[in-house]
């Protein structure tokens, strides 16, 4: 667990998908915690999550993994209060001085890539900036959940330099290309709104409400049988880099293998039955 200041940098909170039966699984709320430098990615949050990418890979008790910020803390005696932000970014201050073969090993083995590869499903939760790395983390997710008062933005390009958390290929598969050129060429802050409007996030909601809501939606998506979600994010993420007829062929192998599954049996016969599913994950 790495401290700053004696604190840590990523906090944790579990959440069982049905509180009267474990067995069911939990979903794993995370938060980045260095509100006072708005959330930044550091090397010790960096760390932080990619250990937790892996430890949430081995722990088949996860169903789901929601991403979010810590809130501002109160601020001191004659201080502002520092805004709210998901994560304000890779840390500038750990740019300074480094060159690009020392660049090129840290930003090999990332924490964006360590949560993209997460083979179950994924969640941000953003409440406030959500720039460059930090616009990059919520993409590494797999939906967003945003309140109104955050703001996107990829601002690499005010530094002299251009995402490098997979920015360029994410936001251009999730937007298209003119609108992340637009994103990226022009370093400009968007609000939710507009975000919301060309699909960089799945929802608006009040900032009362983010935690509820997302929780709500990581409830529904997993209470449904933990294979078959993999198989299923596996599926869309062939459309990411097949050509549509080859997609079309591996998705009807994967969906033709599901029927060999204890999962489809136990679903269609819930179904019939008019019973609930007691997934088995196999
Ligand atoms: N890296 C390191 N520190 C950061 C940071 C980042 N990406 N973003 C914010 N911080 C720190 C600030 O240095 C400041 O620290 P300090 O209080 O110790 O001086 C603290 O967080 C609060 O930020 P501040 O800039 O004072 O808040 P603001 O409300 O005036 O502005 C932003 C908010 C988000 C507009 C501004 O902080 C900003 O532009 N951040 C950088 C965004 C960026 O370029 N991200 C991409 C990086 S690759």
């Amino acid at each position: 667990m790495h401290e700053e200041l004696g604190q840590n940098v990523l906090l944790e909170e579990s959440i069982l998908i049905d509180p009267n039966d474990e067995k069911k699984g939990r979903i794993l709320l995370l938060l980045i915690n260095r509100p006072d430098k708005l959330n930044a990615l550091n090397k010790y949050v960096s760390s932080e999550l990619k250990e937790v990418a892996k430890r949430v890979m081995e722990d088949d008790t996860i169903r789901v993994v929601i991403f979010g910020g810590s809130a501002p803390k109160p601020p001191l005696e004659g201080k502002k209060s520092k805004p709210y932000s998901f994560v304000a970014g890779a840390d500038i201050s750990e740019f300074k001085d480094k060159k690009s073969e020392e660049i090129f090993e840290i930003f090999s083995n990332n924490c964006w890539e360590a949560i993209w590869n997460i083979e179950k499903p994924t969640i941000a939760m953003i409440d406030g900036f959500a720039l460059g790395g930090g616009c990059e983390l919520a993409m590494s997710c797999d939906i967003r959940i945003a309140t109104g008062r955050s703001v996107f933005g990829q601002p690499e390009i005010n530094l002299g330099l251009i995402p490098g958390g997979g920015g360029t290929q994410r936001l251009t598969h999730l937007v298209g290309y003119g609108k992340s050129l637009e994103l990226i060429l022009s370093g400009k802050f968007i609000d939710a709104e507009e975000a919301y409007s060309f699909g960089l996030i799945n929802h608006i909601c009040n900032p009362e409400e983010l935690k509820e809501k997302t929780i709500e939606l990581a409830t529904l998506i997993g209470s449904k049988s933990s294979h078959t979600l993999s198989i299923a994010k596996k599926a869309v993420r062939v459309a990411l880099n097949t050509p549509i007829d080859e997609g079309i062929l591996k998705e009807l192998r994967v969906f033709s293998d599901l029927f060999d599954t204890e999962d489809k049996e136990i679903g269609v016969n819930a179904f019939l039955e008019r019973k609930t599913p007691q997934w088995k994950g196999r």
